[in-house]
C-alpha cells in the first residue's frame, strides 16, 4: 500500500495508539471526579496541556481541548460572534476556507452578520493590502487559513497578524490544521488571537483538537455545561485522545526538526515526476506552498474514476479535499484561483507525510502513467 492522502487523515503513531490504550484502560476516571480516578486523570489532562503549551511556546491557560478541527474552528468563529457582536457584525474571510471555516460564516450571515471574502490569486495566495481595505470599524474578526488543504498554498499569517495590531478589536483567528509539524507558525510572533488544530493531521487519534485562545482575549462558548476546559468548552474531556495527541504532537514536531529536508526532497522530486507527465498539469504553486501537498489536473478525465483507479493498485490519493471529495464538488480553491470548472473537476490531491519514502514515488508514478492511458483508450 502507498498512502497519499495525509491530508485527509494520517495513520497513528504506534506510541500514540499505546498511550491512548493505557489511558483509556488504566486511568479511565472522569478528570471531575473527586476521588483518586478522577484526580490521576484529571493530572493527566493537565499535565498535557502543559506541554501541549510549552511546545507550541504558549501558555498553559491559553490552550483548549476540543473534539477537533471542526469543533475548534465553530467555536472560534461563532464564539467571536457572539461575544462581541455589540461591538460589529462585520468578519472577513478568505474564498478558499476548509467548510468548517466557510459554514459557520454563512451560518453568521443567516442571523445578520456581514461577511466579506476575501479573493486569492492565482497561486492561491491573499493580499494583505486588500484585506487592509476591507477592514471597517465594525470588523470583529478575520479568520484566514495557514496552509490550504486543497493545493497547500501558504497565507501570509505573520504579516496579517502585523496589520492587524493596528486594530486591537478586531479578533484573529488562524486555521493551523494543515501546517502543524509541516509549516513553522510562531502564535505569539504572529500576533495571533485564535488558533486551530486537529490531533488526526498530525499522527494522533480523531477525536481531539485544539483551540488556542490567547491570554485576553474573550469568546463565549459554544458547547455549554458543566463548565469543563476553563468554562469555556463543556463535555467531559477524552483524557485518552488528548495524551495520545499530546504526543503525536511531541513526535510530529521532532519529525519536522529531523525530516523536512526528506519531504521537500520528496515535494520535489514528485513535482518533477509530474512535471515530465504530458496528461497532468501540475497546481500547486511552486513557491509559497507548503511540503507536503502536491495538486494536479488531469487532462479532461473525471478525478474520481482515477481515484479509484489508483486505488485498485493500492495507491491512495484524494480529488480535492475528502469532505468535498464526496459530494463531488470541483475544488473551491482552484476556482477561486482562477481556474476553469472542468479543469478543477479532474484534480487530484497527493498529500504526503515524513513517513513516505522516496522509493514509493517511482512505483505510483508508474502506476499514475498506467492508470491515465487506460482511462484515456477507455474514453477515446
Ligand atoms: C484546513 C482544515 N481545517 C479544518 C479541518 C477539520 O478538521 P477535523 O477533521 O479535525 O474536524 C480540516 C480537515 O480536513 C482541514 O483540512
Amino acid at each position: 500500500m502507498i498512502y497519499l492522502d495525509n491530508s485527509a487523515t494520517t495513520k497513528p503513531f504506534p506510541e500514540v495508539v499505546e498511550s491512548f490504550v493505557t489511558v483509556a484502560t488504566k486511568y479511565f476516571g472522569n478528570p471531575s471526579s473527586l476521588h483518586e480516578l478522577g484526580m490521576k486523570a484529571e493530572r493527566l489532562l493537565e499535565q498535557s496541556r502543559e506541554q501541549t503549551a510549552a511546545l507550541l511556546g504558549v501558555k498553559t491557560n491559553e490552550i483548549i481541548f476540543t473534539s477537533g478541527g471542526t469543533e475548534a474552528n465553530n467555536f472560534a468563529i461563532k464564539g467571536v460572534a457572539l461575544q462581541y457582536r455589540r461591538r460589529g457584525n462585520h468578519i472577513i474571510t478568505t474564498a478558499i476556507e476548509h467548510p468548517s471555516v466557510a459554514e459557520p460564516c454563512k451560518q453568521l450571515e443567516e442571523l445578520g452578520f456581514e461577511v466579506t471574502y476575501l479573493p486569492v490569486n492565482e497561486k492561491g495566495r491573499v493580499d494583505v493590502e486588500e484585506l487592509a481595505r476591507m477592514i471597517r470599524d465594525d470588523t470583529i474578526l478575520v479568520s484566514v487559513m495557514h496552509v490550504n488543504n486543497e493545493v497547500g498554498s501558504i497565507q501570509p499569517i505573520e504579516q496579517i497578524g502585523q496589520l492587524l495590531t493596528r486594530y486591537p478589536k478586531t479578533i484573529f483567528h488562524v486555521d493551523h490544521v494543515q501546517g502543524i509539524g509541516k509549516v513553522p507558525l510562531d502564535l505569539k510572533k504572529a500576533h495571533v488571537d485564535l488558533c486551530t488544530m486537529s490531533a488526526h493531521k498530525f499522527h494522533g487519534l480523531r477525536g481531539a483538537g485544539i483551540l488556542y485562545v490567547r491570554d485576553g482575549v474573550r469568546i463565549s462558548p459554544l458547547l455549554a455545561g458543566g463548565g469543563q476546559e476553563l468554562q469555556l468548552r463543556s463535555g467531559t474531556e477524552n483524557v485518552a485522545a488528548i495524551v495520545a495527541m499530546t504526543k503525536a504532537l511531541r513526535l510530529s514536531l521532532e519529525a519536522y526538526k529531523r525530516k523536512l529536508p526528506h519531504l521537500l526532497a520528496m515535494k520535489e522530486r514528485w513535482m518533477n515526476e509530474l512535471n515530465e507527465i504530458a496528461d497532468i498539469q501540475l497546481n500547486t504553486p511552486s513557491d509559497c506552498s507548503a511540503p507536503h501537498i502536491i495538486n494536479f489536473s488531469l487532462n479532461g478525465l473525471k478525478s474520481e474514476v482515477f481515484v479509484h483507479e489508483l486505488a485498485k493498485q493500492q495507491i491512495f490519493v484524494s480529488t480535492t479535499s475528502a469532505c468535498s471529495s464526496k459530494r463531488r464538488a470541483p475544488s473551491k480553491t482552484l476556482l477561486a484561483m482562477g481556474m476553469e470548472s472542468k479543469k478543477a473537476e479532474s484534480a487530484i490531491r497527493i498529500s504526503l507525510s515524513y513517513e513516505n519514502t522516496m522509493e514509493e514515488i517511482s512505483v505510483a508514478v508508474r502506476s499514475i502513467k498506467q492508470a491515465l492511458k487506460k482511462l484515456k483508450e477507455v474514453t477515446r
